[in-house]
């Protein structure tokens, strides 16, 4: 982000300067895709593409955010928050402040510009990295606020689910919050366990925006998440979670052939989640390229939950010399796909993206090598090598 932009937003838009910056990032899913509903594995990295806040404490309970991507300023009192139109870009913010008190935080309000540099709608969590940005925004102007990254994803998901209305999961609320630089992070969706892993040197994670809309993305999605519970609940078990592919191929009779084939995307994901683990632990990463091609093949015929855009720019990223693996990532139709390559291979996978891809789908590509980055933090302007991230849990 151009924080100079930022602070130049704000001095205009408030006539004085800001005193803090709040920031969380996107995230891509290495693999561990729609496992997470199902109490089950992932494997996310905060990519260094992310929300800022740059903000100042008031004195009151009245906040103001100054949006430079729809050019427009929100203004509430804490005391009356209230949804706006359909799907605007504020139920993030005000949803965030609705989750903190309800759950009986005081808050302070503040003066604020938000940016970002997440592409939005792109399926790269830029509503996950507002929901943190503000929470860290709020942790700025409130010195009385801490939290953990859970409660902190936690209260994020609430107003993504309440508030907004999509009934997502808690992986990118958690990613936004507990990233690491260098590393990708195993969360276990049911305990909430989690742990860092170290990202090979002298690879790249290639995000390959198909620029195709994510057509019926939320109805499609809540439809999958309906299904895994109803193939759970045939199985007799809490969560697919507890499903082994082999107990799933013993008895996968017992199901509707379309829940049988959801449930095997789901079981033998958690199982590749594990195996890319191992992979990256080993420095095996021709395998972990391997099991990323395995998942959105699954992802692709039995979830049925990529595209003809999707599958075009995995079927050229896999055809380049260098790429070890390509696949869609997060929700799926449409969006975002994800290549593995070689640093050094980097350029021709642009190459032949640029070349192939719009002759196929009509579309052009937009592409972002990325890096693994830090979860959310703040820091006073006057301060910057000062960060404040979540506390410990
Ligand atoms: C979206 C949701 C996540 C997860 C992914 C699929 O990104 O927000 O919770 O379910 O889809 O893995």
């Amino acid at each position: 982000m151009q924080m100079a932009v930022l602070e130049e937003a704000f001095r205009h838009t408030y006539g004085y300067a800001p005193t803090f910056l709040a920031r969380a990032p996107g995230r891509v899913n290495l693999i561990g895709e729609h496992t997470d509903y199902n109490d089950g594995l992932v494997l996310p990295m905060a990519i260094d593409r992310e929300a800022v806040v740059v903000g100042a404490p008031r004195d009151d309970n009245v906040v103001n955010l100054f949006s430079l991507h729809y050019n427009e300023k929100l203004s509430f009192d804490l005391g009356t928050i209230a949804r706006r139109q359909e799907h605007h870009w504020s139920h993030y913010v005000l949803g965030v402040a609705d989750a903190l008190l309800r759950a009986g935080h005081t808050l302070k309000g503040f003066d604020g510009v938000l940016g970002s540099d997440v592409p939005i709608g792109s399926g790269l969590s830029s509503s996950a990295a507002v929901e943190l940005a503000t929470l860290m925004a709020f942790a700025a102007a409130t010195p009385s606020l801490q939290l953990s990254p859970l409660d902190a994803a936690r209260l994020a998901q609430r107003a993504e689910n309440c508030f907004v209305g999509v009934q997502c999961g808690l992986m990118d609320q958690l990613i936004a919050a507990l990233g690491r630089a260098g590393h990708a992070l195993l969360i276990d969706c049911r305990t909430l366990a989690h742990q860092p892993v170290p990202l090979p040197e002298g690879y790249t994670v290639v995000i390959i925006d198909t620029a195709a809309p994510r057509a019926l993305a939320s109805s499609a999605y809540n439809e999958r998440r309906a299904q895994c519970e109803q193939a759970a609940r045939l199985l007799g078990v809490p969560a697919l979670r507890d499903v082994s592919p082999e107990e799933l191929a013993r008895r996968q009779t017992e199901l509707p052939p379309l829940l049988a084939r959801r449930a095997r995307h789901v079981v033998r994901e958690n199982q590749r989640v594990l195996q890319a683990v191992e992979a990256l632990r080993a420095g095996d990463v021709a395998e972990l390229g391997a099991l990323m091609n395995q998942s959105h093949d699954s992802l692709r015929d039995d979830y049925e939950v990529s595209s003809p855009a999707l599958d075009a720019a995995v079927e050229i990223a896999r055809a380049t010399d260098g790429v070890l693996g390509a696949r869609m990532t997060g929700a799926g139709f449409g969006g975002c796909a994800i290549a593995l390559a070689a640093q050094a291979c980097v350029p021709a996978l642009t190459t032949n993206l640029l070349a192939h891809y719009p002759k196929r789908t009509g579309l052009t590509p937009r592409l972002y090598p990325c890096s693994a980055s830090d979860g959310a933090t703040w820091h006073r302007l006057d301060d910057r090598l000062r960060q404040h991230s979540l506390h410990p849990c």
